[in-house]
């Protein structure tokens, strides 16, 4: 369980996170939705500790993980963190199950002779067998998502952040991209927290949406909520977006 309070972010004179509280329960998929520049990003970097906030608390499983935090607690946390980059962020010296097993040396104690099989194993989870040897330049958008999304589940962790998962992709991909986040849901009983302006995405598989607007949120409950929502930033952008959900 990930449990927020007053969390503050600024980057002066910008105030970036303005006092946000929330709870993401265990198993849970939480989107945290909102126009670009609220500061979504910044909220999930906070979470896996790549930016330090001014003030508030992070609670992750009980431990607050705001303050000050030693290299060594950095990578307990991780420990627990898939990371799902926009950009997929793959090495593209690195073939397919190489980028898969990257994090296991440092994150897991997983004797080195089973990186492979651990590697393949995920990749058939994310339904990509027999893509092991290829390189990265030879994947299309959907398999890099993939392949990004199998290296981030490999180290087995309790949570799964996606940045913008869909954002980039054509619709179809955009949806199998959606399945693939609620598949990995159910099976891996992960809680997942993903940031998107994606309408489509955050509406078909969340349990919870918060609406970021200003460093605040402005709404927060089930997609059913936000879509009867009777503020008015959330339905401009709700009836704006729908139309175009998965673009950039
Ligand atoms: N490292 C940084 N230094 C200065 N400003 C930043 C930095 N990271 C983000 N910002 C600013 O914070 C605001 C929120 O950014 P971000 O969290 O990326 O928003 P979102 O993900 O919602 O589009 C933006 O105005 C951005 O320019
Ligand atoms: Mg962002």
């Amino acid at each position: 369980m990930i449990d927020i309070r007053d969390l503050v972010k600024n980057y002066p004179p910008k105030k970036v996170l303005d006092g946000i509280s929330l709870t993401i329960e265990t198993g849970e998929i939480f989107s945290i939705m909102g126009p670009s520049g609220t500061g979504k990003s910044t909220f999930l970097k906070c979470l896996i500790g790549l930016n330090r906030p001014d003030s508030g608390e992070i609670f992750l499983d009980g431990r607050n993980i705001a303050g000050n935090l030693s290299e060594k607690e950095l990578q307990e946390i991780r420990k627990k963190m898939g990371y799902l980059f926009q950009e997929g962020a793959l090495f593209d010296s690195l073939c397919v199950w190489e980028n898969v097993a990257f994090g296991l040396k440092y994150l897991t104690g997983i004797a080195p002779e089973k990186y492979f099989d651990v590697a393949c194993e995920k990749l058939k989870m994310v339904g990509l067998e027999k893509s092991e040897y290829l390189k990265i330049s030879e994947l299309s958008g959907g398999m890099k998502k993939r392949v990004a999304l199998a290296r981030a589940i490999a180290p087995g962790p309790s949570y799964l952040l996606y940045d913008e998962p869909t954002t980039g992709l054509d619709p179809i991909t955009g949806e199998m991209v959606a399945k693939l986040i609620k598949e990995m849901s159910e099976k891996l009983k992960v809680t997942s927290v993903i940031v998107t302006h994606d309408v489509k995405l955050a509406m078909e598989i969340s349990d919870k949406i918060a609406f970021f607007q200003g460093g605040k949120i402005i709404e927060i409950g089930s997609p059913q909520k936000i879509k009867n929502s009777a503020n008015t930033v959330v339905r401009e952008f709700l009836e704006n977006c729908s139309c175009q959900a998965g673009d950039s």
